[in-house]
């Protein structure tokens, strides 16, 4: 059995802050950030929370699916920025969705945290252990970035997205995933509590990131295990038909693109709106193109996330 994906959903909030917004805040311009990432803007949150976003999402994915809340199985919600410890925002969810008999846990892979999250459900559905399990990214990257930073406050934004996969018979799903915990110094937070940390400590506790070893890093990584991926599957890059990854940064996404030689026409971009909602960024994008009418049955899929970790993962999968 496979897990298919019979509702996608998204939330971002409605606040939005374009690059000029930013430019009263740190040294920066519209002009840098759009030629250095091919961000424009992104939507931060006000009074809204990871689990509310998260919530929303589930709402969203239920209803175009059409199942009952009450047959969802398990909740995976894919999160580094949950607004308390526990409960997990999976079973926040839970309670928002009326998913009384589901089981909720939380995953912590950064900007990976999907891509995994979607990996081990497919591995649950095909272990034959649940049939309908509700996936979800969300991330509130405002609440962690330091705003006097313009090295990584450009890059981020708030938002979740959702799928809910039900179990058919059907063509395998091809996964990867690898970690170098090595070179976890290249992109780190201390706590997502940073007012509390910086209290005890009198450190500052945002995310640190050494920019080019990150952008260097996912370069080399995603076609690598794209092509590992294909190798597993026994299929060519010219049998996928989209190549839907971590949105950070455009420059990325057209290096892997170019490294791959494939047209960049297969790698659909949203991040010029949302700018890096971490672990929300593959099924918000996913969830557009689905409402859009851009994924048809049959079609090959291929997902890739990158980040902290340093984690990188990817999952192919027949729509
Ligand atoms: N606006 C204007 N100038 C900026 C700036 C900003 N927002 N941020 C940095 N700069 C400056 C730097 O201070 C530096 O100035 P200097 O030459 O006077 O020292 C110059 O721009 C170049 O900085 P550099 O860090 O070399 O730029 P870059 O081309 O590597 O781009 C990133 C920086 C962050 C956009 C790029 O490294 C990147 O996208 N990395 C990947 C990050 C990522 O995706 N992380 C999340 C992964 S999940």
């Amino acid at each position: 059995m496979v897990g298919k994906i019979c509702g996608t959903g998204s939330y971002v909030p409605p606040h939005v802050m374009d690059n000029d917004d930013l430019a009263k805040i740190v040294d920066t311009s519209d002009e840098w950030i759009r030629e250095r990432t091919g961000i424009g803007k992104r939507h931060i949150i006000e009074e809204e929370t990871t689990s509310y976003m998260a919530g929303q999402a589930a709402l969203r994915a239920v209803e175009q699916s059409g199942i009952d809340p009450s047959e969802i199985e398990l909740i995976i919600a894919a999160t580094s920025s949950s607004d308390v410890v526990f409960p997990c925002a999976a079973c926040e969810v839970q309670k928002t969705i009326g998913a009384v008999h589901a089981a909720g846990y939380d995953m912590n892979a950064a900007c990976t945290g999907f891509v995994l999250a979607f990996n081990t459900a497919q591995a649950y559905i095909s272990a034959g252990i649940y049939k309908t399990v509700l996936v979800i990214g969300a991330d509130s990257m405002s609440n962690l970035v330091d705003w006097n930073d313009r090295g990584t406050c450009i890059l981020f934004g708030d938002g979740a997205g959702a799928v809910l996969l039900r179990a058919e018979e059907g063509t395998p799903v091809y996964m990867a995933a690898h970690s170098d915990g090595g070179k976890g110094q290249a992109l780190t937070l201390q706590s997502r509590h940073r007012k509390d940390w910086d209290k005890e400590s009198g450190e500052e506790s945002y995310i640190y990131m050494d920019g080019q070893a990150v952008f260097k890093f996912a370069v080399r990584k995603v076609p690598e295990i794209i092509e590992e991926v294909l190798e597993k599957a026994e299929m060519s890059l010219e049998q996928i038909d989209y190549f839907v990854l971590h949105q950070a940064n455009r420059r990325i996404i057209e290096a892997a693109a170019k490294r791959l030689k494939t047209d960049i026409t297969k790698f659909p971009m949203n991040l010029e709106e949302y700018a890096n909602t971490s672990a929300a960024t593959v099924p918000i994008l996913l969830d557009e193109m689905n409402r859009e009418g851009s994924l048809k049955r049959g079609q090959k899929i291929m997902l890739a996330g990158f980040g902290a970790g340093l984690t990188w993962a990817a999952s192919l999968f027949e729509w």
